[in-house]
């Protein structure tokens, strides 16, 4: 089966307070892009990488993230939303396969999680990694707010991972702002997604504390090597 990583890398990182935007932050003197593209390479000796970077960075791509040319990593141009970043990704696509849509900020994606996608993607059409909310949830209404149970509260994460015949008529769809991941827009198309175990180790850098968080992790992991 033909398997694509659409790793959209096309934010400017506002939140970050960063003049680089954060998948370009480097840790241990690599781009945190540097480790997600790995991630993938490593779990599937065949997949294609389509990455979706900011156009200013379009031309020195491989130097900016110290990978060597590598014939299956394309690059292409970011859009307005993420949506239109993970369009502009998926019109590269030319073979029927699995596509996995990712976050060049969650570098830290296991194997295992990769694998887990994958499998239930090819069992069912999806697989949306989520993990259920540890903090207590509120709902807020004008002044008043509501409790409702956070076990039943999932956050979701990616690699979001779809059959192309599933995923590409559903991004034919116009945009509209409630799509704020490849789940809303394939339910939008009228199809339905399928939840797998994420991890919450698999962050996503939003704001500084998450790269300490990460920074913290890497070194862990380096003591366990
Ligand atoms: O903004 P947010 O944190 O939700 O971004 C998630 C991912 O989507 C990031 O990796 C970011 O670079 C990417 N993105 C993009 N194009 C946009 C907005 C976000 O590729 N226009």
């Amino acid at each position: 089966m033909k398997k694509y990583a659409v790793i959209v890398a096309a934010g400017s990182g506002q939140r970050m307070n960063s003049k680089i935007p954060k998948q370009f932050i480097q840790i241990k003197g690599k781009p945190v892009l540097w480790y997600t593209i790995q991630a993938f390479l490593y779990a599937f000796p065949d997949i294609e990488i389509i990455l979706v970077l900011p156009e200013e960075y379009q031309a020195n791509a491989f130097k900016l993230l110290h990978i060597p040319f590598n014939p299956r990593i394309h690059v292409t141009n970011g859009g307005a939303t993420r949506f239109h970043s993970v369009q502009n990704g998926l019109r590269l696509i030319q073979e029927h396969g699995v596509v996995f849509i990712h976050d060049g900020v969650r570098c830290l994606v296991s194997n295992e999680l990769i694998n887990r996608c994958y499998n239930q993607a090819l069992k069912s059409g999806s697989a949306i990694p989520a993990v259920t909310a540890n903090d207590s949830i509120r709902i807020q209404d004008g002044n008043t707010s509501r409790s409702i149970n956070r076990n039943n509260v999932k956050i979701i994460q990616t690699p979001q991972t779809f059959l192309t015949e599933i995923l590409l008529p559903a991004f034919e769809q116009d945009y509209d702002t409630s799509f704020t991941d490849e789940a809303s827009v394939v339910e939008a198309a009228g199809k339905k997604v399928h939840l797998v175990e994420g991890e919450y180790s698999n962050i996503k850098i939003t704001q500084p504390v998450d790269l300490l968080i990460i920074e913290k992790m890497f070194e862990e992991m380096e003591l366990e090597a």
